[in-house]
């Protein structure tokens, strides 16, 4: 362990703090983490820690839910500014007149948005439930999924549900190429290939498996008899599916024109400025009450539903 790693870790025990990172943060935060996990485990783990400081790795959401789930606690994200394209693209006043116009449906919310657009759903759901969630929903009850139309499009295929669906999408997901997958199936050909539901449905059509980063994470394991992977999700995840399966190879999909499939608001956190908020306890997350009060209904049926 380098020496920053060391100070973070001797902070943490001195404050009682736990550091919370998601799958597609850099590998030393991953490593220097307590708990490395999906979208719904950080919130479940958020949700039952007894640390007085919770530091999430991550991007502003999932702080925002950890706060939500953890009033009392002190909240802090190392990196701030670090957004998220697709809780970006639904605001929560055009959610709110989207709902006007159809006030029979049920309201199902991705986890990636922001508070006050929780406070405007019924469910929330993430990348692991969300078909096991929109399934225990009553048939005779219209939906708007927002704000993934990719996950949203993907559960329509799979339940047979005809969910109205927000238009939008994550940065780094939509820009996978077809082409380059094509061309490393040929490759590959005994490569099963993960991909996760925020990928267009052009890419998911060719996926062996999709899931969230610890569903395919999770496969990669059960599954030694494959000696390779081809892989279609932030390339963060790679860390820890090489660390669990030293000895297999696990091939990165490249986004439209051989580009990066890297999201850079994942990346903003770094060793540095996770160590200087533990140590300034700065860059603390605060939700407003009334939303966090509307936000935690649909948080607690998700976890209730899981
Ligand atoms: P999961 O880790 O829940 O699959 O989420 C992916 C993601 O896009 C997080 O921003
Ligand atoms: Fe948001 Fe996409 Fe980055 Fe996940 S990978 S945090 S969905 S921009």
């Amino acid at each position: 362990m380098n020496n920053i790693a060391e100070q973070i870790r001797q902070l943490c025990k001195e404050k009682n703090a736990i550091i919370m990172a998601h799958y597609y943060q850099r590998p030393e935060i991953q490593d220097v983490a307590d708990f490395v996990g999906d979208s719904l485990a950080l919130a479940q783990q958020a949700s039952k820690t007894d640390a007085d400081i919770i530091v999430m790795c991550g991007v502003h959401f999932m702080a925002e839910t950890a706060k939500i789930l953890c009033p009392d606690k002190k909240v802090l994200i190392p990196a701030p500014e670090a957004g998220c394209s697709l809780a970006d693209s639904c605001k929560a006043e055009d959610l709110a007149a989207w709902k006007a116009m159809h006030p029979d449906h049920i309201v199902v919310s991705y986890v990636n948005t922001s508070a006050a657009v929780k406070a405007l759903t019924d469910v929330v759901v993430t990348s692991s439930n969300a078909l096991k969630i929109v399934k225990q929903l009553p048939e005779d009850k219209p939906i708007l999924f927002g704000p993934d139309q990719n996950l949203g499009g993907y559960i329509n295929r799979m339940t047979g549900r005809k969910m109205d669906l927000w238009n939008g999408g994550c940065h780094v997901h939509a820009r996978f190429s077809e082409d380059a997958l094509l061309a490393l199936k040929a490759e590959y050909p005994n490569a099963p290939v993960l991909a996760h539901p925020e990928c267009k449905a052009s890419i998911l059509q060719h996926a062996d498996v999709i899931g969230s980063t610890q569903a395919l994470l999770n496969y990669a394991k059960a599954h030694p008899e494959h000696k390779s992977f081809l892989v279609v999700t932030e390339s963060g995840i790679l860390h820890e599916m090489q660390k669990a399966c030293p000895d297999v190879e696990f091939i990165p999909v490249p986004a439209e024109g051989g580009g990066c499939n890297e999201c850079e608001y994942m990346r903003m956190c770094t060793l540095q400025n996770l160590r200087n908020c533990l140590l300034n306890e700065n860059n603390e997350v605060t939700v407003n009450e009334e939303i966090a009060k509307d936000a935690i209904r649909p948080i607690q049926r998700m976890l209730e539903m899981s």
